[in-house]
């Protein structure tokens, strides 16, 4: 394998010295980019797109050769599970994600089969290989996958939910269904993510989208306990290298002492909490990912840059901070403004990073 050229994002997720904070934003290809609009329309939707290996590498790359970013990610989606599992992914305009098929009873739960990546999830297989090739040692490049809970959220609710009503009362009423379908889940998403890292991830991401609606309580039991049973079961290092884990709760800012405890070398915040509160809490357990709300985006540069160096002061000194936003972009974002963002992580940082 090509020896990286940048291994910044790795070494600060694993709490090494770094020359400046590492920098990726989450949705970083995606529709505020005019060249992903193109692509998309070429391949014809969105499901095209990401099922097409070629057609993931080129957006892939599309942020990567725009902006001095330190991590690439896989284009793809968590919904792919589902869709393996034989739900019938589509998406409709303007409406987000929806199934063909929704998880509503037992038997629906005990029909369901655990996936296996290469049988299955051919295509985001090739897809990593591909854009790991492409990308030559220039960034690392990130694998990802939803946690249990937030893939059950959309297979039971059949899509994007406001309220939640049918997973919290399968949750409340039927809690050994509920766990039933988060085994299975579980199962492959350990599955899937190993599956990343032998083609070719450099780290992991679990995308917990909707465990910040549960209770505290019902967060352990049905969303962080099934994230730590993949924690257990991933391949922590391949070719040589730790494949660092990233945890990525939004709305996860009560927890965060528990989700340190779960063997992840990283935890991603959203932009509710105070980084430097955060890290004082966690300690030296773990790395932080994060945190400027994606909505700052849409302030003039140099107020973009006042509130990274908000975020850098509130941090602090020293290793373990990988700049993100605290959510993913939005379409709307002038992607002037996302360059502002990117430079100002790298140029307001050095200053952090100085070895006495
Ligand atoms: O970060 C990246 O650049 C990698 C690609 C990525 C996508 N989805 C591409 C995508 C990642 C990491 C995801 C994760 C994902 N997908 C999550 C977890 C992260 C989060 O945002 O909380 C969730 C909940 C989904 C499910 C999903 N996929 C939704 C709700 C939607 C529709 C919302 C929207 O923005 O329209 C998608 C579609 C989707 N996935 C798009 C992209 C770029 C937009 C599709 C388009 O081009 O129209």
């Amino acid at each position: 394998m090509t020896a990286l050229k940048n291994d910044r994002f790795l070494r600060a997720l694993l709490k090494q010295p770094v020359d400046v904070t590492p920098v990726w934003m989450m949705r970083q290809a995606g529709r505020y980019l005019p060249e992903y609009r193109a692509s998309r329309a070429k391949a014809g939707d969105f499901m095209s797109l990401m099922q097409s290996p070629e057609f993931a590498c080129e957006v892939t790359l599309q942020p990567l050769d725009r902006y001095p970013l330190d991590a690439a990610i896989l284009f793809s989606d968590i919904l792919t599970i589902p869709d393996a599992m034989g739900q019938g992914l589509y998406f409709e305009t303007g409406e987000g994600p929806r199934f063909r098929k929704v998880i509503e009873t037992a038997a629906d739960v005990a029909a369901l089969p655990v996936t296996d990546p290469d049988a299955d999830l051919g295509y985001v297989m090739d897809a990593v290989r591909t854009i790991r090739s492409a990308l030559n040692g220039r960034v690392p490049l990130i694998g990802f996958a939803g946690s249990p809970w937030t893939l059950a959220t959309y297979m039971v609710e059949g899509g994007t939910s406001k309220d939640f009503r049918k997973i919290k009362a399968m949750m409340y009423d039927q809690p050994e269904v509920m766990h039933a379908l988060l085994d299975k889940l579980a199962q492959s998403v350990t599955a899937y993510l190993n599956g990343q890292i032998r083609n070719g991830a450099q780290a992991v991401q679990i995308f917990d989208t909707w465990g910040g609606n549960l209770s505290s309580v019902a967060y352990l039991e049905f969303s962080l306990a099934y994230m730590k049973r993949i924690v257990d079961g991933l391949i922590r290092e391949h070719d040589g290298r730790p494949v660092p884990v990233i945890l990525f709760t939004k709305n996860g800012g009560l927890w965060l002492e528990s989700m340190a405890g779960t063997g992840a070398d990283a935890l991603g915040l959203d932009w509710t909490c105070d980084i430097g509160d955060a890290r004082r809490r966690v300690g030296d357990r773990v790395a932080l990912q994060g945190n400027m709300d994606p909505s700052a985006l849409y302030a003039r540069p140099e107020m973009i840059r006042r509130e990274v160096a908000r975020i850098l002061e509130s941090y602090g000194h020293g290793e373990g901070h990988v700049f993100n936003l605290g959510h993913g972009i939005t379409p709307q974002v002038d992607p002037a403004n996302a360059g502002a963002f990117i430079e100002a992580v790298h140029e307001l940082s050095a200053q952090y990073h100085t070895t006495a």
